[in-house]
């Protein structure tokens, strides 16, 4: 796979690709090699994941070939409250490099999980390690898994409604190698706008971004709210109008959105 998705990318590629054919998390080996001083732009790629995570402790199924499994290593020297929008940010690229590849542009449902026709096609976990000290970002991880080649019967049983792959969206096989440089390049041109072009990129998420407009369950440990969400700042924060009248900004550590009645009906 390594070599299939290096002859995809350009001779002068600048960022380093470490390849596995197998390992726990792609995100956990990233933030060691980040600990160890690994460079801006180091891209941990796998074939499977044992331990695949996503957002809020839950798992992400990562059999072998089948999806991407990817995480690059990203060092700003600005400070963790300037990277808010770096998921959002993601999100967009992604969805870019997935309509390149295939001529289908998934939506976004806020803040991190790709969506096609109402199932989740992959997702975004972004780690960010900040200074205690300064509050300067150290380094941030971001992770992005996307079902390639999967057919429903390849899910396991409770996903099988709830997920879908690139192959199924587009009606063709679709490789991992092919859809992971599509998503390293995409990478790149958002690394090189996530600042100086932050306003266009946000307003390219909430023109994504499938939750707005939508009635959410905002889930956070024992309690649940309902409202609507009605906009995503600048930073990423997820306007919401409740039902009892008062509008909050959320926060992506802090709460799960569902649709009223799950998954797929946002
Ligand atoms: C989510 O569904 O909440 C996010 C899923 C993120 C999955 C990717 S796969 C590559 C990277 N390694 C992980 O363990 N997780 C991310």
């Amino acid at each position: 796979m390594k070599n299939a998705v290096l002859n995809r990318l350009p001779g002068d590629n600048p960022w380093q690709l470490r390849y596995y054919e197998e390992i726990d998390s792609t995100n956990t080996k990233a933030k060691e090699l980040a600990r160890e001083g690994a460079p801006h732009g180091t891209v941990v790629l796998a074939r499977r994941q044992s331990a695949g995570r996503g957002r809020l402790g839950r798992q992400f199924q990562s059999p072998g070939g089948m999806g991407v499994y990817l995480s690059v290593i990203l060092r700003y020297p600005v400070a963790a409250t300037q990277v808010m929008h770096l998921t959002c940010a993601v999100g967009v690229a992604m969805a870019d490099a997935v309509e390149r590849l295939c001529e289908v542009r998934p939506g976004l449902k806020w803040i991190n999980d790709l969506v096609c026709g109402g199932k989740k096609l992959g997702g975004i976990l972004t780690e960010l390690s900040v200074s205690p000290q300064t509050g300067l970002l150290e380094y941030a991880v971001v992770g992005v898994g996307i079902n390639c080649l999967q057919k429903k019967e390849d899910f396991s049983p409770e996903l099988q409604d709830m997920a879908v792959s690139l192959t199924t969206v587009c009606s063709k096989p679709v490789a991992p190698d092919a859809m992971a440089a599509e998503m390293i390049l995409a990478l790149q041109r958002m690394d090189g706008r996530l600042f100086s072009e932050q306003t266009t990129l946000m307003e390219q998420y909430r023109k994504d971004c499938i939750t707005l407009g939508k009635q959410v369950r905002l889930v956070q440990g024992d309690t649940e709210h309902t409202g609507i969400a009605r906009d995503v700042d600048i930073a990423g924060g997820l306007v919401v109008d409740f039902s009892d009248g008062t509008r909050k900004t959320v926060n992506s550590g802090e709460v799960s959105v569902r649709g009223l009645y799950g998954y797929t009906d946002l």
